[in-house]
């Protein structure tokens, strides 16, 4: 971000934090439809056509770092590997042996210069072909090897994060990310190196857990010891992107104190991204990225949450740390703390507890009669406009009208486009007017 730019967000912060009402001409925000959260029908479409349509956040290079290296990912349902190639390339296929059906790895990570089903022994290369089938004279004269190779999934890096689409025809990741990977360049995600991955199970919808961190209006009530010493939530500006995309920037209050609030301790030797400016220093800057992903990155970490469908009323929960060098000592992890009594021997960390404690009450009261529609504010625009895109991704004309969200937050509201600098420009030429 350069500094003109920096210095715009931070007049839109105080701007934020002093105007009246919404920005002139945001548009009212129509209650969104309660079955959003508790129909099947909705969450058979969002399976269909959102989970197989959108780049995912699969795993990090570290975790198949060298060459033949393969993990198995199921995150999204469909049984896929990832596959460190011996050509070097990274690549991801469906681990359904082209015989009959077997997956092809068993193990959740392993090792291997071919990749052998344990079925009838049917051998692929790192790369999918198809180069051993045993007893090939009792297959057909022209069975041709070359076209039952493994069948592939799309895969793309992201420095060392690696991304799946399950639709062929997506637009490349860059493409999809858009202004969100400039603004990530001064992260170096190039540099970053895995430091935990846990996952959690919770009872409700993915939504409901996701948009507890797709705002700030909940920060004082929710976090009042964990993130509200930490984030001003008044001065908080958000950006809508294309595709669904959103970020929060939010400075730390005005009488921050570093003493008395419960930061996390950065010992000496962890190395920080040199290269990150100022908002990703002093201000809490965080990413959703469609359809599942939100990271509030600085210079020490990026640290995403991935809310991962399970069911219509349960969703899995993975609590990522990513950060440049941390030395000899234990690799950070900004999402949970040792616990003997879980079964992986960790356990969320306060500010996540505090955000899922009350998943699986909300989905209970979602699922009664008591809930009709979600109103919500201009704070809250981030999730109306993940819902939008939520539905232009489904196909407007594929969902039931009382299922739908109305399409009213235009492109000019969206990135680059920010209506609200005008505004604030011509408050501060006529100071008298905007006072009355
Ligand atoms: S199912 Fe894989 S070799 Fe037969
Ligand atoms: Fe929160």
């Amino acid at each position: 971000m350069n500094q003109a730019e920096i210095d715009r967000y931070k007049a839109l912060m105080e701007w934020e934090a002093g105007r009246k009402g919404p920005p002139e001409g945001f548009p009212d925000l129509p209650d969104m439809p309660a079955a959003r959260y508790t129909s099947s029908e909705f969450y058979a479409l969002e399976q269909e056509r959102v989970f197989r349509k959108s780049w995912l956040f699969a795993g990090h290079i570290d975790e198949i770092p060298e060459r033949g290296c393969y993990m198995r990912w199921h995150n999204a349902g469909d049984p896929i590997m990832i596959v460190h190639g011996i050509d070097g390339e990274v690549r991801a296929f469906y681990n359904t042996c082209r015989h009959r059906g077997a997956p092809v790895v068993t193990e959740d990570r392993g090792r291997s210069p071919r990749l052998i089903c344990g079925y009838h022994h049917w051998t692929y290369k790192t790369d999918g072909t198809l180069v051993g089938v045993p007893q090939r004279q009792d297959f057909p004269a022209d069975f041709d090897m070359s076209c039952r190779g493994l069948l592939p999934v799309r895969c793309e890096m992201l420095g060392n994060l690696i991304f799946v689409n399950f639709d062929e025809d997506a637009a490349s990741l860059l493409d999809y990310l858009g202004p969100v990977a400039d603004e990530w360049e001064e992260f170096q995600f190039d540099k970053l190196r895995l430091a935990a991955r846990h996952s959690f199970d919770l009872k409700c919808n993915w939504k409901v857990a996701m948009e507890a961190n797709m705002e700030v209006y909940h920060v004082p009530f929710i976090h009042p010891e964990t993130v509200a010493p930490l984030v001003d939530a008044h001065r908080n500006v958000n950006t809508l992107y294309p595709q669904g995309h959103g970020r929060m920037l939010a400075p730390a209050p005005k009488d921050f104190d570093r003493e008395n609030v419960r930061a996390i301790e950065h010992p000496p030797e962890w190395q920080t991204i040199e290269t990150v400016g100022e908002f990703g220093r002093t201000a809490t800057q965080s990413y959703t990225i469609f359809p599942n992903w939100v990271a509030p990155i600085s210079n020490y970490f990026v640290p995403p949450l991935i809310f991962w469908p399970t069911s219509l009323d349960t969703c899995r929960l993975e609590l990522i740390t990513m950060a440049p060098d941390w030395g000899e000592g234990p690799a950070p992890d900004l999402w949970t703390v040792p616990d003997e009594s879980q079964p992986n021997g960790r356990a969320m960390a306060d500010l996540i507890q505090e955000d899922t404690q009350f998943g699986e009450a909300i989905q209970q009261s979602m699922e009664s009669q008591g809930f009709k529609s979600v109103p919500l504010s201009y704070q809250e625009s981030r999730i109306y406009h993940f819902h939008q895109h939520l539905d232009r991704v489904i196909g407007l004309n594929a969902i039931p009208a009382e299922l739908r969200v109305e399409q009213v937050i235009g492109d000019e509201w969206k990135y680059p486009n920010d209506p609200r600098v005008a505004q604030m420009e011509r408050e501060a030429k006529e100071p008298a007017t905007a006072a009355e």
